[in-house]
Formats: C-alpha cells, sequence, structure tokens
C-alpha cells in the first residue's frame, strides 16, 4: 500500500467555524513594535503554518496567545477570542486553567522542556493532575491513551525512563503526548521539529497531521522551514519583521504568492528534481517533493 501524502493526511478536518481570531500589538522594553497589528484567525480543526525569517516574531505570538509575557514593561493589546472567550481579559487563574487543557504547547527543544529529575511517568502524571481529579487507574488509562497516539510505548520500563534516557525523537513525542493529554482544541507548535534530524523530523510532521485529523485538534505550526510548513498546513501566514505580511492557503502561497517578500521565500526554495525551472507548486508534487527530501520511501 502506498503511503498517503502530508496533505492526504490532514483533508478531512477544517471548517469547523473560527476557533481562534486574534489582533496583536506587542511592545517588549527594548523593542517597541516587536508586533504590529499582526490579525489572524484559526478555524476549528484547522492547521495554520507561521513563518518568517528569525526575528521576525514568530515566538512572541505563540507567547501572547498564551498569555506567558509577563516581564516588567511588556505591553500586549489587540484582542484574543479563544473558543467563545477573550484571553486577554481573563485573569491569571483563568489562564492557568485554559493552558494545558484547551490550549496546548510544544517548543523547540524537547529535552530542555523535560524535568531532567522525574520519570516519563511522573512527568505525564503531573500533567493529568494539574487539571483533573481523578483515580490513579483512570489518570494511567489516559496516559496510555495519549502515548499510543504519539506511537509510544506506555510500558513501565518506558514510564520510568529519566529524560536523558530518551533520544531527542523521543522526548519531542512524549512532550506532544503531554500536549494532548487533555485534547486541547488548539495545540501550538514553536518549531517542534527544527532539533531533529530530517527523517524523524518528517514523521513528527505525519504525527501533528494525524493528531489533527484523528482528534480534530486545530494547530499552529510556527517554523522556518517553508517547505515542511505547506506540506501539513491548511493555510499559512507569513511574518517579516513583526508584520503579517500575508496569509493564504498553502497551495496559493506557491502558485501565486502576492507580497515580494513571500515571492522572495517561494524563489529561494530548492527546486525539484528533474525539473529546474519548476517550482513544486501543486499539492501532489509538493508532498512528493517532501517525502523525497525527507528520505521517504
Ligand atoms: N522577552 C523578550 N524581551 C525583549 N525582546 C524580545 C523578547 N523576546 C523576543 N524579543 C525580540 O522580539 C523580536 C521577535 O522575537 P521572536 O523570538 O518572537 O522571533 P522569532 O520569529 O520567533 O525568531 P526565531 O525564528 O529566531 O525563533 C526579536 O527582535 C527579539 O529579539
Ligand atoms: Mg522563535
Amino acid at each position: 500500500m502506498s503511503t498517503p501524502s502530508l496533505l492526504t493526511l490532514h483533508a478531512a478536518v477544517s471548517g469547523g467555524g473560527s476557533l481562534l481570531a486574534a489582533t496583536l500589538e506587542l511592545d517588549y522594553p527594548n523593542k517597541p513594535g516587536a508586533l504590529r497589528g499582526v490579525s489572524f484567525d484559526i478555524e476549528a480543526g484547522e492547521i495554520v503554518g507561521l513563518i518568517g525569517e528569525s526575528g521576525s516574531g514568530k515566538s512572541s505570538v505563540a507567547m501572547c496567545l498564551m498569555r506567558l509575557l509577563r516581564a516588567r514593561g511588556t505591553r500586549l493589546r489587540g484582542s484574543i477570542r479563544f473558543d467563545g472567550r477573550d484571553l486577554l481579559a481573563s485573569s491569571e487563574r483563568e489562564m492557568r486553567r485554559i493552558r494545558g487543557r484547551d490550549i496546548g504547547l510544544v517548543l523547540q527543544s524537547p529535552l530542555a522542556s523535560l524535568n531532567p529529575m522525574l520519570r516519563v511517568g511522573a512527568q505525564m502524571a503531573e500533567a493529568w493532575r494539574a487539571h483533573r481529579s481523578t483515580s490513579n487507574e483512570q489518570m494511567r488509562g489516559e496516559i496510555a491513551r495519549a502515548m499510543e497516539m504519539v506511537s509510544l510505548p506506555s510500558t513501565d520500563e518506558f514510564l520510568r525512563r529519566y529524560p536523558r534516557q530518551l533520544s531527542v525523537g523521543l522526548a519531542q513525542r512524549v512532550l506532544i503526548a503531554m500536549a494532548i493529554l487533555h485534547r486541547p482544541k488548539l495545540l501550538i507548535a514553536d518549531e517542534p521539529t527544527s532539533a531533529l534530524d530530517v527523517i524523524t523530523s518528517a514523521e513528527i510532521l505525519k504525527l501533528f497531521a494525524r493528531l489533527n485529523r484523528e482528534l480534530g485538534m486545530a494547530i499552529l505550526f510556527i517554523s522556518h522551514d517553508l517547505l515542511s510548513v505547506a506540506a501539513l498546513c491548511h493555510r499559512v501566514a507569513i511574518m517579516k519583521s513583526g508584520e503579517l505580511v500575508e496569509c493564504a492557503p498553502a497551495a496559493r502561497i506557491f502558485a501565486a504568492p502576492a507580497h515580494p517578500y513571500t515571492r522572495e521565500l517561494v524563489a529561494a526554495l530548492p527546486r525539484m528534481p528533474g525539473a529546474p525551472d519548476q517550482l513544486p507548486v501543486s499539492s501532489t508534487n509538493l508532498s512528493t517533493a517532501i517525502e523525497k527530501m525527507a528520505g521517504l520511501p
């Protein structure tokens, strides 16, 4: 049986109405205008990619949505409507309930995000108890299901491992399992594959596609890599110097990039082998291109 393409993996979902609508204006004490009028929305079940050069403000967008910017002198204005709530008007106590339960977060360096002193099972249990008080038996069942969703074993041997006994790829899967434990409606992934080798990274991309399809989870996928974003995401938003310059369906970004910066990004992409003058514009060959580049069969 042939491997389904990344694009067909997620085709089942989306179109469920706006889950998140944000307009962000952010000033850091030493960097006023870090985000300027960054306005976008994410539908329920949709995967939106956020791409842009280093320092353009991608991680700042993630931190704003999670309301994790509390340093003195940092000023966030605008609005963040999420699932019928106004996150900018929410108290820190409400945000603590939302983070990890309704919005999951996966970061770039999995080993740095895990507690080195705690076994995998204990960290999963901590993540569960942060939002639910259930019997240990029910908790173990839910943890096993989350591990299964990310193709990890939920054996005692694995749950008793410390983070140092995991490869980076396994550690990233553990973090993803933690992030989906409460089945959040939105998962924010900030460069979740940039610490991984190309094969592991392609596997993690497929995992995100599967989670989106099977759990109907919306994903904000932040990356430097336009090709993987285009293969995974329904829509792509492009940032430059604190502004969102373009947001369009993935295929249109390639076929008809509107903004000069997007045209530059697309022009800089590697060409398909054997077709030096053509860009991988159609969804099918784009997906094949990624799999080829990732060395997948
Ligand atoms: N906590 C902070 N305090 C002050 N300035 C910050 C802070 N975090 C980020 N900045 C600045 O804001 C700008 C946007 O940074 P941000 O980390 O959001 O970019 P990014 O697009 O995620 O970059 P990268 O691709 O390197 O991760 C940069 O100029 C950065 O130096
Ligand atoms: Mg960043």
